[in-house]
């Protein structure tokens, strides 16, 4: 497994890393996140990733639990606030930050988190009282550094032109063969201010397996049967999107490849790209996306993929 340095941080992620969006909030059995958290590990992935929202705490304490007993240096922990947590309790106030982040180490059995991120921007909290509570986050030690997920531009451009608070090292987009729209202005910026990209669904929740065949039912145990996980995925298995992925088998098997390898390269030939961040309910699934770590694509190779999928790609 390759590491990649974590934008202007001193934290080296691997290539792979592991989420728990779906999955370990409650999709999965306890048992089971066990098992893949476990493969992660024998495969060499270093970074996981979660969400206080994620089963509005669940995952945090699943992954609390898992990783207890493991030496903390050994893994870079990341999660996530802004999204409701109660009735009254969402948003980047100074107060939610520093309430959020004390429910999120508490539950995760841990004194701090190598990287805390704003999950959205929120628009009811001026930028720079959110950015000095992360920073008073930070500066307690409750965070190593600081990211954020799906900010517009402008206000990722805004908040780097404060003084005196932490400086970003992530940028956390949906970012996929199918989905590119952060190549057009986050990735450049990000480029530019020594920010990296983790992205979200790289293999679009599974569709770019290949396994969702046009025309027929999807397969038993896969995230589109599943009524607690397949809420986010119909736009994903429409018949266009999943002929033109279809069209992506002949190419993965030219490269010697299989499709989840295809898919998951494809997303770290970009450099700016520190880890494509995987869901997994298998520790085999684990597996076979941690063996695309070091995969280098040739030109001719994105250039069947791009001719393959057409316009079903979103920019
Ligand atoms: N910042 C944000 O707003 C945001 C949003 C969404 C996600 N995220 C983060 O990104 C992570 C990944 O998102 P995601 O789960 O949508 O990613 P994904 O990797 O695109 O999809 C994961 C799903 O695809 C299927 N799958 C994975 N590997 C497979 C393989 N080798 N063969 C066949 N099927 C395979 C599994 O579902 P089945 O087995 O059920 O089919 C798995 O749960 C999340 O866990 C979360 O940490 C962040």
């Amino acid at each position: 497994m390759n590491l990649r340095r974590l934008g202007s941080s001193d934290l080296e992620v691997s290539e792979i890393s592991l989420g728990s969006w779906l999955t370990y909030s409650g999709g999965v059995e306890r048992e089971q996140a066990r098992a893949c958290v476990q493969a992660a590990f024998d495969a060499g992935i270093n970074f996981i990733d979660t969400a206080n929202v994620y089963g509005r705490g669940a995952a945090e304490e699943v992954l609390g639990e898992v990783l207890s007993g493991r030496e903390r240096s050994s893994y870079v922990l990341a999660t996530k606030v802004y999204f409701p947590m109660s009735a009254t309790d969402s948003g980047l106030s100074g107060e939610q930050i520093h309430k959020q982040i004390d429910a999120s180490l508490k539950r995760l059995r841990t004194d701090y988190v190598d990287l805390y991120q704003c999950h959205r921007y929120d628009d009811e909290t001026p930028l720079a009282e959110t950015m000095a509570a992360l920073t008073e986050v930070v500066r307690a030690g409750k965070a190593r550094y600081i990211g954020f997920s799906e900010w517009p531009v402008e206000r990722i451009e805004q908040s780097l032109a404060l003084a005196d608070v932490e400086r970003w090292v992530s940028s956390q987009p949906q970012y996929s063969m199918l989905w590119r729209g952060p190549e057009a202005k986050v990735i450049p910026l990000c480029e530019r201010e020594r920010i990296s990209q983790i992205v979200w669904s790289p293999l679009a929740q599974g569709v770019l397996t290949g396994k969702y065949l046009p025309g027929q039912p999807p397969p038993a145990g896969s995230r589109a049967t599943s009524e607690s996980m397949g809420g986010f995925i119909d736009r994903l298995i429409a018949p266009p999107v999943l002929e033109a992925v279809q069209r992506l088998a002949p190419i993965a098997d030219a490269a010697g490849l299989s499709m989840p390898q295809l898919a998951l390269a494809w997303v770290l030939r970009q450099r700016n790209v520190a880890s494509a961040i995987v869901g997994a309910t298998r520790p085999e699934q684990v597996h076979a996306n941690a063996s695309a770590s070091g995969i280098e694509l040739d030109a001719d190779t994105l250039a069947a993929i791009d001719a393959a999928l057409g316009d079903v790609v979103v920019c």
